[in-house]
């Protein structure tokens, strides 16, 4: 049993690979079967993961021979900058949830504006197949930008899922092929917390047998 989530915003350096490699790592470190497919040329998430030391928790690439066969955790999908039109339709149409990193500034704000209008449009999210999720991204607490950001994201019909915190900790464990999961918990318990609630919606999406067989065009 499988669940697919797709992590998209086309705006550049929204924070969808830092939300995709984090989210691998806390879910391989509660020992979820884990899977990541890196839809980006620029490849970051993929590299990231030939990265990764074999002592920690194990997350794989996805690869299309496993599309076969019983198929058990999580299929998480990187995507790029700029994703749009056809291409975001059937994304959609592969995942259950798709998560929507945007972080705190006016341009930002402005380009996800757009974005979220568009995904609103989309067959799959206006049925419900897919079910959309922002998260804050980049996130200063009690600053203007969390503020604005916090408001703008109360007006839109998709849920506020959660905000993560701005952190070098991010910046640093991705050298490594880390996630914050894979540092010592005395350094990052309060970065953890607000994961909670994304671990919380991630896990209501109902499994499926088999991942779609589409998939593999996209490799
Ligand atoms: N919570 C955070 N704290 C600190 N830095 C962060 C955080 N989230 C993301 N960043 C940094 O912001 C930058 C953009 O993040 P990231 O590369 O994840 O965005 P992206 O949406 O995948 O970009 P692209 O559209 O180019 O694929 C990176 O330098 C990343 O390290
Ligand atoms: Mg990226």
């Amino acid at each position: 049993m499988i669940r697919t989530l797709l992590i998209a915003n086309p705006k550049g350096g929204s924070g969808k690979t830092t939300l995709a490699v984090n989210l691998a790592s806390l879910l391989a470190a509660r020992g979820d079967n884990v899977r990541l497919l890196d839809l980006d040329r620029q490849q970051s998430a993929r590299r990231w993961l030939a990265s990764r030391p074999a002592s920690l928790p194990a997350i794989w690439p996805y690869q299309p021979a496993q599309n076969q066969g019983s198929q058990t955790g999580w299929l998480i999908i990187d995507s790029a900058a700029g994703l749009h039109g056809k291409m975001l339709s059937r994304m959609l149409k592969l995942a259950r949830q798709v998560i929507v990193p945007v972080a705190p500034s006016a341009f930002d704000i402005s380009a996800s504006d757009e974005f979220l209008r568009a995904l609103g449009e989309e067959k799959a999210i206006r049925k419900e197949k897919t079910l959309a999720g922002a998260v804050g991204m980049r996130v200063t607490p009690r600053t203007r930008a969390a503020r604005q950001l916090e408001d703008w994201l109360q007006q839109q019909s998709l849920p506020l899922i959660t905000h993560l915190q701005d952190s070098q900790h991010y910046i640093n464990a991705a050298f490594e092929g880390r996630g914050i999961a894979d540092l010592p918990a005395r350094a990052t318990d309060r970065l953890r917390e607000p994961w909670l609630a994304l671990l919380n919606w991630i896990d209501q999406q109902p499994p499926v047998d088999k991942l779609p067989e589409e998939l593999t065009e996209y490799l």
